[in-house]
């Protein structure tokens, strides 16, 4: 509890004092190859990001922002239903729906608000919203404000989710929703089983894509492309233009009159000035640079077996994640903490994510790779975190167990988790 008498979850006190509290940075400029200049720590290989593509800073991007405020100003002054529609947003939403093979798209200003307004305006009482467990909060607050019963199915078991459909097959509205890519801990969804199991029980399902876009499948076209499967395996969706799309706002892709439900119903729509004309042409301005230029979704996911490979060889325990986050994991809050700070002394930015973020004792460093960072940044990066981990004692005894497993060789270089 602090001072005004409200109870604040980071131990920020006592972070400050020891001096490991590294929330909230100011980063002064952005700099070529992923590097970054942050307030009061210099220069840093930018590890922790959602930069996923490296577009931030593109002068093309810049350029479109940059015409699109000399034409429209700098703000919307309205929202989407009253006067705060552009032709740019049109543009955009025909742009990410072609993007995702949609019949159309409803763009908002942000996906935190996509989320929450979507949720609400399709479900409410009567109706059931089922979620994975660790879906992203806010989807979880999308749930809580929605007034539908809301159940949970544990993280990615399909044998559970089943249950859950069966339980509440009476319902005439069943969602079920899920993160494409887990934000904390970067492994995807079944989606295959996903739909499936939604086509079979008749619920509509809800895919967030924030970490997925640009990330997954050959073209960076998603969750859908990575697997293989048709555009309309999935009924909504949900998407930022926040992480490997360097602008902000954020999307739903879906059929017509669900766009409508969520224009007419949803209160980020009817309630919430809409997307800056800079965001909105920034947007699709990067949409069609990942169109054009596929190679850097190739960078990147060589970026992503790289890192892997490096930190499985240094007994790295990261959960095997298979997408550009990497759960760096340290067990409690502290060593977390600990960790990062070593990190950041030696020019790494990585940060610590502690409970209630993440269950508690598995506090982890979140690094995420990009498509812009070189291979020899990349070793730099895992050596750091391997001679943090020792110097403060962390993977005692787990290092040599899973240098065993990696001198057994399961052949692509990454590990089973270790749990
Ligand atoms: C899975 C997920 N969904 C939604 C959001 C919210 O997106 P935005 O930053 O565009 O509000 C985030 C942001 O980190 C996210 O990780």
């Amino acid at each position: 509890m602090n001072d005004e008498g409200i109870t604040i979850y980071w131990p920020a006190k006592e972070g400050r004092e020891e001096g490991v509290f590294f929330y909230g940075e100011a980063t002064e400029a952005y700099l070529p190859n992923s590097h970054v200049r942050v307030a009061g720590h210099g220069d840093m290989i930018m590890l922790g990001s959602y930069s996923y593509l490296g577009l931030n800073g593109d002068e093309r991007i810049n350029k479109a922002a940059q015409e699109a405020v000399a034409k429209y100003g700098t703000g919307t002054l309205g929202v989407r239903l009253l006067a705060g529609t552009l032709d740019l947003h049109r543009r955009l939403e025909e742009r990410i729906a072609r993007f995702k093979g949609a019949e159309t798209a409803v763009v908002s200003s942000s996906g935190f608000l996509a989320n929450i307004s979507t949720i609400c305006a399709i479900v409410g009482r009567s109706d059931v919203v089922i979620c994975d467990k660790l879906d992203h909060a806010s989807i979880v607050d999308g749930c809580r404000l929605c007034g539908a019963d809301v159940v949970r199915f544990r993280h990615n078991d399909m044998l559970h989710l089943e249950r859950r459909l069966e339980q509440y097959q009476d319902r005439k509205l069943k969602l079920v929703v899920v993160d494409a890519v887990f934000s904390m801990d970067g492994d995807i969804i079944n989606l295959p089983e996903v739909s499936r199991l939604c086509r079979k029980y008749g619920a509509l399902l809800m895919v967030d894509e924030a970490h997925s876009i640009g990330v997954l499948g050959e073209t960076g076209h998603g969750i859908e492309e990575h697997f293989g499967l048709p555009p309309d395996s999935v009924d909504i969706k949900m998407g930022t233009f926040s992480k490997a799309i360097p602008s902000n706002g954020g999307y739903v892709a879906t059929r017509e009159g669900i766009a409508d439900a969520i224009r007419l119903n949803g209160r980020g729509y009817i309630y919430s000035a809409s997307l800056a004309p800079a965001s909105a042409a920034a947007a699709c301005a990067a949409l069609d640079i990942i169109d054009a230029e596929p190679e850097r979704v190739r960078r990147l996911h060589e970026n992503m077996a790289y890192f892997a490979a490096r930190l499985t060889d240094f007994g790295i325990d990261f959960r095997n994640s298979p997408t550009a986050i990497f759960p760096i994991m340290c067990g409690d809050d502290w060593s977390a903490y600990r960790l990062a700070h070593y990190c950041h002394g030696r020019g790494v930015y990585v940060q610590a994510i502690p409970h209630p973020v993440v269950p508690k004792g598995s506090a982890r460093l979140r690094a995420c790779t990009d498509a812009n960072l070189l291979k020899e940044e990349l070793d730099y990066c895992a050596a750091v975190i391997r001679d943090g981990a020792h110097s403060l004692g962390l993977f005692n005894g787990r290092e040599k167990r899973l240098d065993a497993e990696a001198g057994n060789g399961n052949g692509n270089g990454r590990q089973s988790t270790p749990e």
